[in-house]
């Protein structure tokens, strides 16, 4: 399958190295493939580089792994019409800077969050927020030393959210929890924000979180 991702930051590579380990062909997006050069060499031959609108294009599934402010230029640039009854992976956080040294703070409000703005912005897609609160380099190798996290899933199409599942399982997610319909999506933003806080405080980047219960 043909992978479209935009963005060229550690997200876009790792996620693209997890497509590529799978047999998928992945094209990155980005304003300047200039950065992307090492990536293509060192991923293989299935892996290219290209602006938002050729990886849009060139995506049967697409992921969306850009800086939040700068989503909706991305998107508008791709071209809304190569999102069209596409599966759309949302992995953006919506998270502000704050005085420098504290963690960064959430930017948006219930109702209003990156997921269902993405939705918003490509209603004939079908968005899943995935892969948001975890680190960029444990996305594709989520195994932890005290066991393995859960993925939290939301979005509003049950056959996407199979097919991101079907892949995460893929990458040895063991539990995928699905939280419900996109509108869910703020929750698993805020989820993302209390793993920053907790990556500032702690100067870690290798921790998750699992649901558990009795
Ligand atoms: N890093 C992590 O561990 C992690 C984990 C979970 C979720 N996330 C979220 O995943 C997303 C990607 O994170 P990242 O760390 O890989 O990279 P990032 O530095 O947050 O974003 C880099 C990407 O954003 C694009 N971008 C920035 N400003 C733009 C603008 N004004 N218009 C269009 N595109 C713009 C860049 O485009 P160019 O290529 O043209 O420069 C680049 O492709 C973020 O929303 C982040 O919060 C990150």
């Amino acid at each position: 399958m043909n992978i479209g991702i935009l963005g060229s930051g550690s997200v876009g590579q790792q996620l693209g190295q997890g497509f590529l380990s799978l047999g998928n062909s992945v094209m990155l997006g980005t304003r300047d493939t200039s950065k992307l050069k090492d990536w293509v060499v060192s991923a293989g031959e299935n892996a290219y580089a290209g602006g938002f609108e050729d990886a849009a294009r060139f995506g049967e599934l697409i992921v969306i792994a850009t800086k939040w402010t700068g989503t909706e230029n991305a998107i508008n640039t791709a071209g809304k019409e190569n999102f069209t009854n596409k599966t759309v992976i949302d992995v953006t956080n919506p998270l502000e800077a704050s005085q420098s040294g504290a963690p960064p703070e959430i930017s948006v409000t219930p109702g209003n969050s990156a997921g269902e703005q993405i939705q918003r912005w490509l209603p004939e897609s079908r968005v899943v927020k995935a892969f948001n609160s975890i680190g960029a380099n444990l996305m594709c190798h989520p195994e932890h030393k005290d066991g393995a996290p859960d993925l939290f899933i939301c979005g509003n199409d049950i056959d996407a959210k199979k097919s991101v599942a079907h892949y995460a399982e893929s990458w040895g997610w063991e539990n995928i929890v699905d939280m419900g319909n996109i509108s869910e999506a703020f929750y698993l933003e805020a989820l993302a924000a209390m793993w920053v806080h907790y990556a500032v405080m702690n100067k870690s980047r290798t921790h998750a979180f699992k649901l558990i219960k009795r």
